[in-house]
């Protein structure tokens, strides 16, 4: 069959043939209908995410809208093999997938679950998110912080604020319900938020870190930052005294911080919003075939890729 191969993992995956896949115990083979090209799967296909095993050939892709043996159409989360989802066909474990409406939209589905997927578990299976707490986003204006817009308004939020640094891409959000938009240099402002959702780390968040411990108007008051991407860098310098000086727990989610039941158990009702329209997804299909020019010519643009065998 053909897929997306990587075989050296200083070069984009290319169109190639690979051998058809064998399930194992608990698996089925399932026609792959669509794929998204998430920061994940270039970090699995780079073999820098934290989760690789650096094992070569591999066909990257962490997650698919998929066709069952039986006709139906689901959304699956892979296991971490050699063998992922930007394929003709792949296995699934059936219990890591969720049937899906026949009239579904692949393309969309398949661009939306993972980015809606990082702060709907981080809501829901990481902190005590209540009703009426307000949120702050920081890496706003990629496919996850968009998604974290309508996760955190339809979980009751007060108040979302929006923080990016691009002022063209930062007007867009109010239509998605942030309440509020920021550049970094304005983070101050939202300095008395309960809860921020952090897609950056690196620099960024280091600065907005101090901005807005610094300028609380009730030090006391619990802070909880969510750290979920590093878009911005694996590191960031946090000053000791700027964490001693305010109410801070930071807390990591992830694939390991929270486990794989946890995540699975969140798929059936996020598939359904996703399937009944409730977020604003940008996606774009490309084909299968053309994979190593998607991967190289994504810069710039914001809509999600999504492959299509
Ligand atoms: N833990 C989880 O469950 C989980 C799930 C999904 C995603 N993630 C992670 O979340 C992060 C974002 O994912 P995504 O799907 O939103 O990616 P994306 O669509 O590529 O968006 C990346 C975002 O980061 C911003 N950004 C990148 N470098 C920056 C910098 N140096 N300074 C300021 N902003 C910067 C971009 O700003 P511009 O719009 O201005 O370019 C954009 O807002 C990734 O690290 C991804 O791996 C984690």
């Amino acid at each position: 069959m053909k897929a997306a191969v990587v075989t050296d993992f200083a070069q984009p995956p290319h169109y190639a043939d690979f051998p058809e896949p064998i399930a194992g115990k608990d698996e089925v083979v399932v026609e792959v209908l669509a794929a998204g090209l998430h920061p994940r799967v270039r970090s699995q296909a780079g073999g820098f995410h934290y989760t690789s095993t650096g094992e070569l050939p591999l066909v990257p892709g962490v997650d698919a809208v998929v066709r069952d043996p039986e006709g139906k159409v689901r959304y699956a989360v892979l296991d971490d093999s050699t063998m992922g989802s930007m394929a003709e066909r792949t296995v699934i474990g059936l219990n890591r997938s969720v049937v899906l409406p026949d009239e579904v939209d692949p393309v969309v589905v398949a661009a939306a679950m993972n980015p809606a997927m990082s702060s709907w578990v981080a809501l829901r299976q990481r902190i005590d998110f209540g009703r009426g707490q307000s949120v702050l986003i920081l890496g706003a204006t990629g496919n996850a912080g968009r998604m974290a817009i309508q996760v955190a308004k339809r979980f009751g939020a007060s108040e979302v604020m929006a923080v990016g640094r691009d002022t063209a891409k930062l007007a867009e959000l109010s239509a998605l319900g942030a309440d509020r938009t920021l550049r970094f240099e304005e983070v101050a402002e939202a300095a008395d938020v309960d809860v921020v959702i952090d897609y950056l780390w690196g620099e960024p968040t280091g600065k907005a870190m101090v901005d807005l411990l610094t300028h609380r108007s009730d030090r006391g008051k619990p802070l909880t930052w969510l750290e979920v991407g590093a878009a911005a860098g694996p590191e960031a310098a946090i000053p000791a005294a700027a964490l001693r000086s305010a109410r801070l727990q930071i807390v990591g989610s992830g694939i390991g911080s929270v486990p794989g039941r946890d995540f699975v158990k969140e798929l059936p009702q996020l598939a359904e919003a996703v399937a009944h329209g409730a977020f604003d997804v940008r996606a774009r299909a490309v084909p299968l075939a053309q994979v190593a020019e998607a991967w190289t010519s994504t810069a710039g643009t914001s809509d999600r890729i999504v492959l299509v065998p």
